[in-house]
């Protein structure tokens, strides 16, 4: 009786045991399963190449923000012309604007967004910090958000590669971690000056910007940019002033805008959409400025693509 007692508790222990030690060893894998899941979404946001939502006609960048994929561009846009071209950008729906330390034109553009009426939150506004300033970034950061006159900026880039740059660009990561600076990145940066500086850094950058347009694509650096998860944003998209008219009545980008009933600056700017470029065109008249939003309802087809792509000339139109 005795012997029989002490088999069937050695057997509920045994039976318990086991259990526990089931239990236990599922829940391990469970966590070891979250925690891989977990470094696998954390990878993809980091370097996924980032999509294109042509629904919200906005990116998510890898710092988790939302940029919308056309703005406008403010460069030689300067006091009451500035002001009004903001005004008139945000009447059209434009949510983007890009300036710089270099344009002149913060105080203006922080006016104009005050004046619109438009929500602070719904607009995105992208500054830079100039060379010149790379000693003192703290009060570069500081001047800029004094003069736009804002709580935070949505995004902060070095305008060039330069002096000091590196720490230039820590400073701008301590203001992220400060909530002052939504998200980073850098301007004029190719691949090999990417590659010496990616090392440097903790932060990746969210946003390129450098020079696109039919006749200067960097087919070779957009891809590898792309590839680092980074959004490529393109400037001087109708080859900047004193360019513009032979971009625009090229016979290829002419032709591609008849078949689409469509103009050829909505042409090049839907061009750069489809190869996964942001798009800041700079303008002050009212009427352009609404045409340069007008470039979701149509679609290039990739023929048309290869057409534009077939025009590149490696053409820089300025020195950096
Ligand atoms: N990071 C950098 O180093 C850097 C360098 C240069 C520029 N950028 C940025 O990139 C932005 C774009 O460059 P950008 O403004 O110099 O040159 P752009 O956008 O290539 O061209 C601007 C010119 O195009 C004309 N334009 C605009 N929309 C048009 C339309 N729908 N039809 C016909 N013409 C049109 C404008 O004239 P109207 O005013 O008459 O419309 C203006 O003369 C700049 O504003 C700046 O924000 C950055």
């Amino acid at each position: 009786m005795k012997r029989n007692i002490l088999i069937i508790v050695a057997l509920v222990l045994v039976i318990v045991i086991g259990s526990i030690g089931i239990y236990s060893f599922t829940k391990e894998e469970e966590g070891d399963e979250k925690v891989d899941q977990d470094i696998i979404n954390n990878l993809q946001n980091k370097t996924g190449k980032r999509v294109f939502n042509f629904e919200t006609r906005t990116v998510t960048l890898n710092s988790g923000y939302e940029m919308p994929l056309n703005g406008i561009g403010t460069y030689s846009l300067t006091k009451e012309t500035c002001y009004n071209s903001i005004m008139s950008a945000l009447e059209s729906g434009v949510r983007l604007i890009d300036t710089a330390y270099m344009y002149s034109n913060e105080e203006e553009i922080g006016r104009a967004i005050r004046d619109s009426g438009v929500p602070r939150e719904e607009i995105f506004i992208i500054t830079k910090i100039y060379p010149s300033q790379f000693d003192d970034p703290e009060s570069a950061i500081e001047m800029a958000l004094e003069k736009l006159d804002v709580d935070y900026i949505d995004m902060m880039l070095l305008h060039h590669p330069g002096n000091n740059d590196v720490e230039a660009y820590k400073a701008m990561e301590k203001y992220v971690e400060s909530g002052k600076i939504h998200s980073i990145g850098l301007s004029n940066w190719y691949v090999e000056e990417l590659e010496e500086f990616l090392p440097q850094i903790t932060i990746m950058p969210a946003l390129v910007q450098n020079e696109i347009h039919p006749y200067y694509q960097e087919n070779d650096v957009v891809p590898y940019i792309q590839d680092l998860g980074i959004v490529m944003q393109g400037w001087y998209p109708f080859g900047g002033r004193g360019h513009t008219s032979e971009l625009l009545n090229d016979e290829t980008i002419v032709q591609i805008a008849n078949n689409h009933n469509v103009s050829s600056a909505q042409v090049i700017l839907r061009w750069n959409l489809q190869k996964g470029v942001v798009v800041i065109p700079g303008s002050s008249n009212p009427s352009h400025i609404k045409e340069n939003t007008e470039i979701y309802h149509f679609e290039l087809t990739s023929e048309e693509m290869e057409q534009i792509n077939s025009l590149d000339r490696n053409e820089k139109h300025d020195w950096y």
